[in-house]
C-alpha cells in the first residue's frame, strides 16, 4: 500500500493517466502558442488540439454536432452560464434539494433579485433519490428550466434522468443536467436521455486537469443563451458584436489550450478503456464497498445500497468521531484523504440528516482504484472504530 491514497475523487481525479500529463508537456515545450489566434504552424496545430477535444468530448456524450460543446473553465462555469443566460426575469425554475451551491447559489442570486422563482424538489430521506413525479408536479406555467444533478456529490445517488427528460421534452422546457459527478463514470447520451444543456467538469471522472470543463448546448437552444463574456474569439474581429455562431459565442478570450491538450489525451484514455468497462468499474467498486462496510457496526454509509442506483461517492459517519475528526484520522494514521463537510450541498445533507455536527466524511473512488485500496480503507474504518469504542 503506498503511504498516500486518495480518495477525493469527487473534488478531482488524482491519479490522472500518465499521457495526460505527457500531451500537456508536449504542448509547453513544442508548441506554446494560443489556439485560433495565429496562422503560423504552432498556433495552427494548437487550434487542431482544441478542436480534437471537442471531437472527443462530443462523441464521447453523443452530441449531434461537434460545435455545440462550449468550453469552460469547469462545471460550475458551465452552470452559471445555462442559468443565467437563459433565464429571464418572471421565469420559474424546478430543481432539487440534492443540488451542488453551483446551482444553488446562481439561482438563488437571482431569486434574490427579484427576477426569478425556484422550487426545490424533495428527495428520499434514505437513498438522495428525488422523484421524476415530485420534480414535474412542481412544474408552473412559467416554468422555462428544470436542473437536476446527474448523480449526487453526497450520497451518489443516480438521479432519473431520462424520466425527466422525455417529460421535459414532451412539456418542451429545457432541461439542464449537472453531470459533475457522473461524466466518465456512467453513460451519458444527451440525444437518448433528452438532455438539452449538460455542464460537465473536465478534471474528474474525464481525468483531465484542473480548469478545463464543458457546456452542451442542444442545436436550436444557442439562440436563446446569453453569453456571460464577451470579447476576442479569434472569428469576424471587425464587427463590434459577439459572433452568434457556435462555438465562438460563448468562448471568449484565450483557450486554456495546455488544459484542453490533457483532457483530450485524457478523453482518448477513456475512449481506449471504453466507457461501459469504466462504469462496469465504478459499479463494481460500489459493490464491493457497500458489502465490505455493511459489516462494520458502527458504520452509516448514507445513501442507495445498492451499487446499480449510484456512483462511487459515499458519505459516511462513524459513531464516536466528528466527520472532521474521522477524516483527520483517515490521513494522519492511514494516510486515507477524503474530504469532510458539507461538500457545498447544504440542502442534500438536510435531506439525509447530517446538516449538524459537521456533515459526514466523503470517501470518492476513481477509474484508479483497486480491491485492495477498498479494503484497506474499509479495514482502517474498522480500526477507527474500534478506537472510537474503547474511548
Ligand atoms: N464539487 C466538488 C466536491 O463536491 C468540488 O467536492
Amino acid at each position: 500500500m503506498t503511504s498516500r491514497l486518495y480518495l477525493d475523487n469527487a473534488a478531482t481525479s488524482f491519479p490522472k493517466p500518465p499521457e495526460v500529463f505527457e500531451a500537456m508537456r508536449r504542448y509547453a515545450e513544442e508548441l506554446g502558442a494560443s489556439a485560433g489566434r495565429g496562422a503560423y504552424r504552432e498556433a495552427l496545430a494548437s487550434g487542431e488540439l482544441v478542436a480534437d477535444c471537442r471531437r472527443r468530448l462530443a462523441t464521447l456524450i453523443n452530441a449531434p454536432a461537434t460545435d455545440h460543446v462550449v468550453f469552460t473553465h469547469n462545471c460550475s462555469t458551465a452552470l452559471n452560464q445555462a442559468i443565467k443566460g437563459y433565464l429571464r426575469k418572471g421565469d420559474h425554475v424546478v430543481t432539487s434539494r440534492m443540488e451542488h451551491n453551483s446551482v444553488l447559489r446562481p439561482l438563488q442570486a437571482l431569486s434574490d433579485e427579484g427576477l426569478l422563482e425556484v422550487t426545490h424538489a424533495p428527495a428520499d430521506c434514505e437513498t438522495g433519490r428525488v422523484d421524476a413525479a415530485d420534480l414535474l408536479a412542481a412544474i408552473r406555467p412559467r416554468t422555462k428550466l428544470i436542473v437536476l444533478a446527474h448523480a449526487s456529490n453526497v450520497t451518489g445517488t443516480l438521479q432519473p434522468i431520462e424520466a425527466v427528460g422525455a417529460e421535459a421534452q414532451r412539456r418542451g422546457i429545457p432541461f439542464l443536467v449537472d453531470a459533475a459527478q457522473t461524466a466518465g463514470h456512467v453513460l451519458i447520451d444527451v440525444q437518448a436521455m433528452k438532455i438539452d444543456l449538460l455542464a460537465i467538469p473536465g478534471h474528474k471522472g474525464l481525468l483531465g486537469p484542473l480548469g478545463t470543463g464543458a457546456l452542451y448546448i442542444r442545436p436550436g437552444l444557442e439562440g436563446a443563451i446569453t453569453p456571460l463574456v464577451q470579447g476576442g474569439t479569434g472569428s469576424v474581429s471587425e464587427r463590434p458584436v459577439q459572433p452568434d455562431f457556435m462555438p465562438d459565442k460563448f468562448e471568449s478570450g484565450s483557450h486554456n489550450a495546455i488544459g484542453l491538450a490533457g483532457l483530450a489525451a485524457a478523453l482518448q484514455w477513456i475512449e481506449d478503456q471504453s466507457i461501459e468497462s469504466l462504469a462496469a468499474h465504478d459499479r463494481a467498486v460500489c459493490a464491493r464497498f457497500l458489502q465490505k462496510a455493511r459489516e462494520l457496526p458502527g458504520l452509516v454509509v448514507y445513501g442507495p445500497q445498492h451499487a446499480e442506483e449510484r456512483v462511487g461517492v459515499f458519505s459516511v459517519r462513524l459513531s464516536g468521531l466528528e466527520p472532521g475528526e474521522l477524516s483527520a484520522l483517515l490521513e494522519t494514521e492511514f494516510g486515507i484523504l477524503t474530504r469532510s463537510g458539507l461538500h457545498c450541498a447544504p440542502m442534500a445533507h438536510e435531506t439525509i440528516g447530517t446538516h449538524t455536527d459537521g456533515g459526514t466524511t466523503r470517501i470518492s473512488f476513481g477509474a484508479f482504484n483497486t480491491p485492495a485500496h477498498i479494503d484497506f480503507c474499509v479495514e482502517a474504518l474498522g480500526k477507527l472504530s474500534d478506537v472510537a469504542v474503547s474511548r
